[in-house]
C-alpha cells in the first residue's frame, strides 16, 4: 500500500510562530503543507493571498498544496503556481469550465486538483478523470478550521476511489485528498475508505506540539 501522504493545514497555525511550526512539523515527516485561500465569497472567511505562499517557499522546501476556496479560480491559479504552489486544486462549484482549467494547472507545471464540497456527488468527476492529479474529498463544509467530520464523507470516498480506479483514461497516480476534521480517530478509517492524503489543520497546530500531533496521525493512519 502507498505510503499515505499527511498535509498539515496553515489555517491552524500561530503566524507569530509560523517559522517555528513549519519546522517543526517538517521534522516530524510532513509530506506537503497545505495552503487554505479563502475570498470571503465563495466560503465567508478571509484568509492568505500569494504572498504567504512565497514565504512559505522560502521557508521550507515540503511541496505546498494550495486549495483555492475563491469564486473565480481562473484569476488565482498563475499568481500561485508563481509564488512556489507544487500544486493548486479548486472547486468545481465555482467553476464553469473545469477541464479547461485543470488543463492550464498542469501546462503551468502543477499538480492539478479539484474539490468538491460534501454535497456534491462523487459521480461529478467523471467526464473529468483524465484531467485529475488530485481530488479533494472536503469532509466538512469549506471555510473554517476545527469543523466535526463529517461521516457521509467515508461512503463518499470509497465511491471517488473507485470511479478514478474504474475510468479509463483516469491517472492511476491520481491521490485522493481529505480535509475537514481529519484526526487520530478517524485517520485509520479514512485511509481504508481510500483516501491518500490527509490534511489536518486543527489536530496538529491546534495542539501544543504540533511535531508530536503529527506523529501521533501517521501511527493512527497505519
Ligand atoms: C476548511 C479548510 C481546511 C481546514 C481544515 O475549509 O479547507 O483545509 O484547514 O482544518 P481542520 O483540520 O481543523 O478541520
Ligand atoms: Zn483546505
Amino acid at each position: 500500500m502507498p505510503k499515505t501522504l499527511l498535509a498539515p493545514s496553515i489555517l491552524s497555525c500561530d503566524l507569530l510562530r509560523l517559522e517555528a511550526q513549519v519546522a517543526a512539523v517538517e521534522r516530524a515527516g510532513a509530506d506537503w503543507l497545505h495552503v487554505d485561500i479563502m475570498d470571503g465569497h465563495f466560503v465567508p472567511a478571509l484568509s492568505f493571498g500569494p504572498k504567504l505562499v512565497e514565504t512559505l517557499r522560502r521557508l521550507t522546501s515540503l511541496p505546498l498544496d494550495v486549495h483555492l476556496m475563491v469564486e473565480d479560480p481562473d484569476r488565482w491559479v498563475e499568481p500561485f503556481i508563481a509564488a512556489g504552489a507544487g500544486g493548486v486544486s479548486f472547486h468545481l462549484e465555482a467553476c464553469r469550465h473545469p477541464r479547461r482549467l485543470l488543463r492550464h494547472i498542469r501546462s503551468l507545471g502543477a499538480r492539478a486538483g479539484l474539490a468538491l464540497n460534501p454535497a456534491t456527488p462523487a459521480d461529478s468527476l467523471r467526464y473529468l478523470t483524465p484531467e485529475l492529479d488530485l481530488v479533494v474529498v472536503m469532509s466538512v463544509d469549506p471555510g473554517f478550521a476545527a469543523q466535526p467530520f463529517l461521516p457521509e464523507t467515508l461512503p463518499k470516498l470509497s465511491a471517488v476511489r473507485a470511479g478514478l480506479d474504474a475510468a479509463a483514461g483516469a491517472r492511476t497516480a491520481c491521490l485522493v485528498e481529505v480535509d475537514g476534521g481529519v484526526g487520530p480517530a478517524n485517520a485509520k478509517a479514512l485511509v481504508a475508505a481510500g483516501a491518500s492524503v490527509l490534511v489536518a489543520g486543527n489536530s496538529i497546530f491546534g495542539q501544543t506540539d504540533p511535531g508530536a500531533a503529527l506523529v501521533a496521525l501517521r501511527q493512527a493512519a497505519r
